[in-house]
C-alpha cells in the first residue's frame, strides 16, 4: 500500500481525530495524567473508550469454518435453464449477478494454518433481485453423515479433545468407526485432495440434493458443483508443512493476489439433475450426503460461471460478519428431505443471531440489494430507521401486500412419526469405487 495515496475509509469524515460521539482529540498518543508521571485520570474519556473498544474488537468466531477468506465477483449464466427453474437470476444466458465468495477450512480456530488436512468451504452468497440465494458447500462432494442430529458429535470429534485442546485422532476414529457411512468422505479427506494447494484450485459442491422448479411447478432435484478452470491441485504431505511453516495464511493471501493482479479465478457451475420419478432407480438414496450422484448414470450439464474480479474492502466487515445460510433460497429452488440440509435450515440464522447479533441481515454483506420489507423490527444494533405508522399486516393504509405467488415443490408427505436410518444405506459400494480408481502405487501403500 502507499502510505501516500491512502486517505482514512467512508466510515470517517472528519480530517482531524475525534472521539467516537465526533468530540476533537489534540492528543490521541499520550494519557492524561497527574503531572507527566503521575496516574491517569479516570476523566480521560478518549483512553477509555478507545482501549474498551479495543477490547471488543473481536466477535465469536464461527464454531466450524473459523478460518477463511472471502473476494467478491459476479455470476453470469452461460446456458438456458429456463425450463428447469423460474429462478430470476437464472432466467436467461448473459445474465450477471454480484456475489461473494467465502473459503474456509473448517475445524479449526480463526488464526490457523491453510495447510491442514480438512475440507474445505467454498460458500457462495448471490445478490439477485429476488434476495439473496447461498450455496453454502465444500470442496468434496459428500459429507461424513447424513443426520444433522450427529453433526455437533462428528464435528466434537474432529474438534481438538477438550482436555488437552490437541486434535488427537484416535477420537475421529473411535466416532466414524461407529459410522461406515462416513467411509467415502474419509477416502477423500485422506486423498490428495484432503490438502488443497490453495483456494483457487480446488473445486465446489452444494452436496445436498436441491430442488429446482418452474414456472409450471414442475420439480426437478439438483445437485450443484463448481470446476475451477485453472484445475485442481492438491499438496503432498511434505510441501505442506514447508508451505505452513513459512506462512499460515498462503490460501488467504494467494486468492488476495491473483484478484490484485488481475489474474481472476475462475469456476464453471455445472448441475446434475434427475427427475423426481427416477428417485428410487438406484442402489444408494439420492437425498444421502454419504452419497455421490455418478456422474456416469447422472451427467453434468453446464449452467455458467463464476468470476472472482475484486477484493474485498475490509476483512472484518466482509469475512467475520459475513452471514452464509443454506436457507436463503429464491423462487425456484428448494430444499429437499435430506435430513442433513433440514438441520443446516434451523442452525445458520440461529448462529447468526448469536455471533453476529438480531440485525446481522442489515449489515451490507448480508443485506439483500433488492427492495425488502417486513415487520420486524428493532432489536439491538438496529440502524434502520423507520419512518412509518403501520408495523402490522395487513392494513388499509400500507401499500404494501403480498408479493406475488411463486411454485413450490407440491409433493405430499406421508409417514409415521419416527427416530431412524433411511432405508436405503449403501456405505461401501461407492467408497470401493473411489479406492480403486486412485493409481495403483498408491492403491498398494494406501497412500
Ligand atoms: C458454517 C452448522 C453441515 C458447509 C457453519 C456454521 C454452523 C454450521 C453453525 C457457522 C456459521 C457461521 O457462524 O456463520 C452446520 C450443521 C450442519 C452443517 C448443523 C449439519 C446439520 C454442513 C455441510 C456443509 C457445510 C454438510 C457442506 C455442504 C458449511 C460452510 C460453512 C459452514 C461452507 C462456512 C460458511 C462461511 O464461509 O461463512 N455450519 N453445518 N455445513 N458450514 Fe455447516
Amino acid at each position: 500500500m502507499d502510505p501516500y495515496k491512502y486517505r482514512p475509509s467512508s466510515a470517517y469524515n472528519a480530517p482531524f481525530m475525534t472521539t467516537n460521539a465526533g468530540a476533537p482529540v489534540y492528543n490521541n498518543e499520550s494519557a492524561l495524567t497527574v503531572g507527566p508521571r503521575g496516574p491517569i485520570l479516570l476523566e480521560d474519556y478518549h483512553l477509555v473508550e478507545k482501549i474498551a473498544n479495543f477490547t471488543r474488537e473481536r466477535m465469536p468466531e464461527r464454531i466450524v469454518h473459523a478460518r477463511g477468506a472471502s473476494a467478491k465477483g459476479f455470476f453470469e449464466v452461460t446456458h438456458d435453464v429456463s425450463n428447469l427453474t423460474c429462478a430470476d437470476f437464472l432466467r436467461a444466458p448473459g445474465v450477471q449477478t454480484p456475489v461473494i465468495v467465502r473459503f474456509s477450512t473448517v475445524i479449526h480456530e480463526r488464526g490457523s494454518p491453510e495447510t491442514i488436512r480438512d475440507p474445505r468451504g467454498f460458500a457462495v452468497k448471490f445478490y439477485t433481485r429476488e434476495g439473496n440465494f447461498d450455496i453454502v458447500g465444500n470442496n468434496f462432494p459428500v459429507f461424513f453423515i447424513r443426520d444433522g442430529i450427529q453433526f455437533p458429535d462428528v464435528i466434537h470429534a474432529f474438534k481438538p479433545n477438550p482436555k488437552s485442546h490437541i486434535q488427537e485422532y484416535w477420537r475421529v476414529l473411535d466416532f466414524l468407526s461407529f459410522h461406515p457411512e462416513s467411509m467415502l468422505t474419509f477416502a477423500w479427506l485422506f486423498d490428495d485432495v484432503g490438502v488443497p494447494q490453495d483456494y483457487r484450485h480446488m473445486e465446489g459442491f452444494g452436496v445436498h440434493t436441491f430442488t429446482l422448479v418452474n414456472k409450471a411447478g414442475k420439480v426437478t432435484f439438483v445437485k450443484f458443483h463448481w470446476k475451477p478452470t485453472c484445475g485442481v491441485k492438491s499438496m503432498l504431505e511434505e510441501e505442506a508443512i514447508r508451505v505452513g511453516g513459512t506462512n499460515h495464511s498462503h490460501a488467504t493471501q494467494d486468492l488476495y493476489e491473483s484478484i490484485a493482479s488481475g489474474n481472476y479465478p475462475e469456476w464453471k457451475l455445472y448441475i446434475q439433475t434427475l427427475d423426481p420419478a427416477d428417485e428410487d432407480k438406484f442402489d444408494f438414496d439420492i437425498l444421502d450426503t454419504t452419497q455421490i450422484w455418478p456422474e456416469d448414470l447422472i451427467p453434468l450439464h453446464p449452467v455458467g460461471r463464476l468470476v472472482l474480479n475484486r477484493n474485498i474492502d475490509n476483512f472484518f466487515a466482509e469475512n467475520e460478519q459475513l452471514a452464509m445460510n443454506p436457507a436463503h433460497t429464491v423462487p425456484g429452488i428448494h430444499y429437499s428431505d435430506d435430513k442433513m440440509l433440514q438441520a443446516r435450515l434451523f442452525a445458520y440464522s440461529d448462529t447468526h443471531r448469536y455471533r453476529i447479533g438480531v440485525n446481522y441481515l442489515q449489515l451490507p454483506v448480508n443485506a439483500p440489494k433488492c427492495a425488502h420489507h417486513n415487520n420486524h423490527y428493532d432489536g439491538c444494533m438496529n440502524f434502520t430507521h423507520r419512518d412509518e405508522e403501520i408495523d402490522y399486516f395487513p392494513s388499509r393504509y400500507d401499500t404494501v401486500r403480498h408479493a406475488e405467488k411463486f411454485p413450490i415443490p407440491a409433493k405430499i408427505i406421508h409417514g409415521k412419526r419416527e427416530r431412524c436410518t433411511i432405508p436405503k444405506e449403501d456405505n461401501f459400494t461407492q467408497a470401493g469405487v473411489r479406492y480403486r480408481s486412485w493409481a495403483p502405487d498408491r492403491y498398494k501403500t494406501g497412500l
